[in-house]
């Protein structure tokens, strides 16, 4: 069996790190002994989380990053090496979901949401692979979603900005494997993070969403343990896996009992 990997003094670039998965994703690689770049465009919010890490004695740096534009993805890769010398790991989690029919949906809008979720991860994966394969080791974190198996009406956009994160990371970790660089993908269910507050903003509706989930720690906790122990994978819930692949195999089935019959407003 292979040894667990020890994560200390290995430094991790996280997008998405303001808020959310990657927020809790930070402090929980902290808690594993990594130096951690944490990157967003809202730097009020890393700030506050990077003095929570140092303060309690972890290294933390922001770096201000859209991930729509590959040279902020370059510079957050330069800022890690600078300073913590290297990149172990990178964790492509930035992105946004939206409900839209897909015929109503503007043409800007459906590019935007792939420039963000697709673009956004080829940008930031880019210069940290190249850096990993002169190191010859390395571990690539992709955050897509359980709706990467199954096109969902009123979220087909989403699902396929997802389902196309996905692909590209199985792909990556074959094309990669014998540079000693592993790629997981993440695959997090309902989780409670300002994730669909953002979706309602976006879509004109008031009001802060109120419903449940897992919370972020839970996604965070698995990221650390696939750190330590590499595989393709990450699904956090094993049961809504065989669900979405089950469904994903029966279309007529699931067309007609399970989105003919849930066809509500969100
Ligand atoms: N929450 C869920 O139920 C759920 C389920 C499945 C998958 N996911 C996935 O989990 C990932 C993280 O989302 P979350 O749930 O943690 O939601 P969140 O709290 O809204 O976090 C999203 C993060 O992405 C960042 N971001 C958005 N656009 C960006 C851009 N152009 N450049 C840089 N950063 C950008 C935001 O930071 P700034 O606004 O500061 O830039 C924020 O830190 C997403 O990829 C999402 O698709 C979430």
């Amino acid at each position: 069996m292979m040894a667990k990997i020890d994560l200390a003094g290995k430094p991790i670039a996280i997008t998405g790190a303001s808020s959310g998965i990657g927020a809790a994703t930070a402090l929980a690689c902290t808690r594993a002994g990594m130096p951690v770049a944490l990157a967003a465009r809202r730097t009020d919010k890393l700030k506050a989380i990077c003095k929570a890490i140092t303060d309690a004695g972890g290294k933390a740096i922001a770096v201000e990053c859209d991930v729509t534009k590959p040279e902020d993805c370059e510079r957050l890769i330069d800022e890690t090496v600078e300073a913590f010398g290297s990149v172990y790991s990178v964790f492509a989690n930035a992105g946004y979901g939206a409900k839209h029919d897909l015929l109503d949906t503007p043409e800007a809008t459906l590019r935007e949401m792939f420039e963000t979720n697709f673009f956004g991860a080829i940008n930031t994966i880019r210069p940290a692979a190249e850096l990993m394969k002169e190191q010859q080791s390395g571990h690539i974190l992709i955050c897509t979603s359980c709706l990467s198996a199954l096109p969902t009406p009123g979220y087909s956009i989403y699902s396929a900005t997802k389902s196309a994160q996905h692909h590209i990371g199985r792909a990556l970790g074959v094309e990669l494997a014998d540079n000693g660089i592993h790629v997981t993908t993440i695959h997090p269910v309902r989780t409670r993070t300002e994730f669909f507050d953002t979706m309602r903003e976006r879509q004109g509706a008031s009001g802060r969403d109120e419903t449940k989930g897992q919370p972020p720690g839970k996604v965070a906790r698995r990221v650390v343990r696939v750190l330590q122990k590499p595989r393709p994978e990450v699904w956090m819930s094993e049961p809504t896996r065989r669900m979405m692949l089950w469904a994903a195999h029966l279309p007529r089935v699931t067309n007609r009992y399970i989105f003919g019959r849930h066809k509500k407003p969100m």
